[in-house]
């Protein structure tokens, strides 16, 4: 029988059941997909329903087995850093992307804007890193279980047992105005006036995907960056972030700093965008 886990047609913060998260991890699978074509139009045709389970894009994801003949027209290198290269806009409600790492390429520690990101491997190999919440943020999604367990559950061990990773324990609450920071004094909530308590950022998992390996994360897990380990050869992933975001989180690994970033394509659809770069007034020679 199909378990039932979250859907993912919702924010992870407005998933009613995101407790019901019970998926494997890398999950690997026996089924078949036969071309990226018809991995997009099944997950069409799995979005267009109202409850999307969370397990049934997964298995969706590993049942397609990676051809580069399918996905080489999407895969645009930089030679500085990595890129993503929309695949398909998912009629709003999910996107799919190829991510074109070149050797040595990262990315930063990241959020994903309350959205679920589901990750497979297409070409070469990367590591996942993950990493706690800064003690001073906290995402909607803890924001939201966390007042569900003061409801439900009876002691502080109850609500600290369901989820592990992050302080929700209220301890460290200490400011009044916002900024969850323990040793704040501010009167504004900003972290940047209140004497902000620099902490380097605690790693909790590290894992190295291969490929055809899918994984998952939201932000009730916790923060990842992905690195292509390798000094020599690029790799690939395919990316479905649901719902679509164009901005996110970034932050600093020694002091958990935070900053807003948007996040744009390298290319569309298989063609290169056209960038623009506005001249600033402010560098004018005259
Ligand atoms: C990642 O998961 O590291 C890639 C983030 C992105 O979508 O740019």
């Amino acid at each position: 029988m199909e378990i039932e886990s979250a859907n993912c047609k919702y924010r992870v913060s407005e998933c009613a059941d995101i407790d019901q998260l019970s998926v494997d991890y890398p999950v690997k699978c026996d089924q078949e997909i036969d071309g990226l074509e018809t991995l997009v139009q099944e997950l069409h045709r799995v979005f267009s329903k109202s409850h999307v389970n969370i397990q049934e894009v997964q298995k969706l994801m590993s049942a397609y087995k990676s051809d580069p003949k399918q996905w080489r027209k999407f895969a645009k290198f930089d030679r500085f850093r990595y890129t993503r290269n929309l695949v398909d806009a998912g009629n709003g409600a999910f996107n799919i992307m190829i991510l074109c790492w070149g050797a040595g390429h990262a990315s930063a520690i990241h959020d994903h804007a309350d959205s679920h990101c589901f990750m497979k491997l297409l070409s070469g190999s990367l590591d996942e890193v993950r990493y706690e919440w800064p003690n001073n943020i906290q995402p909607e999604v803890i924001k939201k279980l966390k007042t569900k367990s003061n409801r439900h559950a009876s002691t502080e061990d109850e609500i600290t047992e369901n989820f592990t990773n992050l302080d929700i324990s209220g301890e460290n609450d200490r400011c009044q105005n916002g900024c969850q920071n323990q040793q704040c004094s501010c009167q504004n909530g900003d972290q940047e006036d209140c004497g902000y308590d620099a902490q380097s950022m605690k790693e909790i998992g590290r894992t190295r995907l291969e490929v055809n390996d899918v994984c998952y994360i939201n932000d009730a897990q916790g923060l990842h960056r992905m690195e292509n380990p390798s000094h020599v050869d690029g790799a690939v992933s395919l990316h479905l972030y649901c719902p679509p975001f164009d901005s996110c989180r970034v932050f600093d690994s020694r002091t958990g700093k935070s900053n807003e970033v948007k996040v744009t394509f390298w290319s569309m659809y298989g063609k290169k965008i056209k960038r623009v770069i506005e001249a600033d007034p402010a560098d004018s020679q005259e």
